[in-house]
C-alpha cells in the first residue's frame, strides 16, 4: 500500500493553532563559540511534538540533531528562541547506554525510580515490570558486562521509562546494534509507544529507521540546521523495515537528504 504522503513547512503561526504540544520549539537559534566568532548551528527552528506523537528528526551528520535534542532535554540553552516541555523533564536515551557498570540491570532501573521518588518497597517490583516490558525478565541481577549490546539498550530503555516522563528523547539509540537486533528493538519500541501515551522525539541519520518508526519525519538541513521538510508517514504499524511502502518513502526522503548534503558541500 502506498503511503498517503503529505509535506508541510509548519510555521510558528500554524504551531500555535495546534494546542497543546508535548514539546514546543519556537524560533530557536543556537551558536557555539565566542561572541564575534560564533558558529551558527541551528537557525530559526520551529517544531512541535504533539502528545503521544512519534517524530523522527533526520539529517546529515553534524547538522545539529543532537544539539537540538540536548536543548529540549534542558542540558543546554538556546542562543535565542524558546523551548517548552509542559509535561516536565523529558527522559533521555543515547547511542551509548550510559548504565552504571557497578550496578546490576535491576539496580540501574531502581536508581531512576529512587530519583523519581518511588518508595523503596515499590522499586523492585516496578523494575521487574519494566524489564518485562522490554522483554528482559530474568536480567534483574545481571551486571552490565554480562549483557549483550542489544540487552544493554533494552535496560537503558527500561531505565528511561522508569522516569515516567511524558516525553522520551532518543539520540540514535540503536545505531551501534546489528540489523537484526535493531529490527527487534524497533518492534519493541513501537509496541511500548503504542501501549503508552509517550511522545517520542527520535534522532537518526538512518532514513529507513525514521520511516519504520515515525508518524512524522522532520528533515533538517545542514550548516546551519533548519527544518527543510516534513513528511507525515501514514503507513499502518507495525511496519517492517523491508515493507514496500517504507522503501518507497525512504527513497523519496533519501533524495531530499542527498540534495541537502549536496547544497551544503558535504560528502
Ligand atoms: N559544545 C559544542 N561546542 C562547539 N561546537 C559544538 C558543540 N556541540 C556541537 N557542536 C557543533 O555543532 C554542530 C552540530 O553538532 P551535533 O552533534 O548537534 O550534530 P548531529 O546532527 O547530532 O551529528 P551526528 O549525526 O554526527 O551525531 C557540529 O558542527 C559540532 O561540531
Ligand atoms: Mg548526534
Amino acid at each position: 500500500m502506498a503511503p498517503a504522503l503529505t509535506t508541510d513547512k509548519a510555521g510558528p503561526a500554524e504551531i500555535a493553532d495546534r494546542e497543546p504540544a508535548a514539546v514546543r520549539i519556537e524560533n530557536v537559534h543556537k551558536s557555539f563559540g565566542r561572541p564575534g566568532a560564533a558558529q551558527p548551528v541551528l537557525d530559526d527552528i520551529s517544531l512541535e511534538v504533539r502528545p503521544g506523537e512519534f517524530v523522527c528528526l533526520l539529517g546529515a551528520s553534524g547538522c545539529g540533531k543532537s544539539t537540538l535534542l540536548n536543548l529540549v532535554a534542558g542540558l543546554d540553552r538556546p542562543t535565542a528562541g524558546t523551548i517548552d516541555v509542559p509535561g516536565g523533564r523529558p527522559a533521555l536515551m543515547f547511542q551509548e547506554h550510559a548504565l552504571f557498570p557497578w550496578l546490576t540491570a535491576g539496580r540501574n532501573i531502581e536508581l531512576a525510580l529512587r530519583l523519581r521518588g518511588v518508595p523503596r518497597p515499590e522499586r523492585r517490583p516496578e523494575a521487574e515490570r519494566l524489564l518485562e516490558l522490554v522483554r528482559l525478565s530474568g536480567a534483574y541481577g545481571k551486571r552490565v558486562h554480562e549483557l549483550s549490546g542489544g540487552m544493554r539498550q533494552r535496560v537503558a530503555l527500561a531505565r528511561a521509562l522508569a522516569q515516567d516522563s511524558q516525553v522520551l528523547l532518543m539520540d540514535e539509540p540503536f545505531a551501534a546494534l546489528d540489523a537484526i537486533t535493531r529490527d527487534v528493538l524497533h518492534h519493541e519500541l513501537t509496541r511500548i509507544w503504542s501501549e503508552t501515551s509517550l511522545s517520542v522525539l527520535f534522532v537518526t541519520h538512518n532514513v529507513r529507521e525514521a520511516v519504520r518508526l515515525a508518524e512524522r519525519v522532520v528533515l533538517l538541513s545542514s550548516r546551519p540546521g533548519r527544518v527543510a521538510r516534513q513528511w507525515a508517514v501514514d503507513i499502518p504499524q507495525p511496519r517492517r523495515i523491508e515493507d514496500a511502502a517504507v522503501a518507497d518513502l525512504s527513497v523519496e526522503i533519501t533524495e531530499e537528504l542527498r540534495g541537502e548534503i549536496r547544497r551544503h558541500g558535504q560528502h
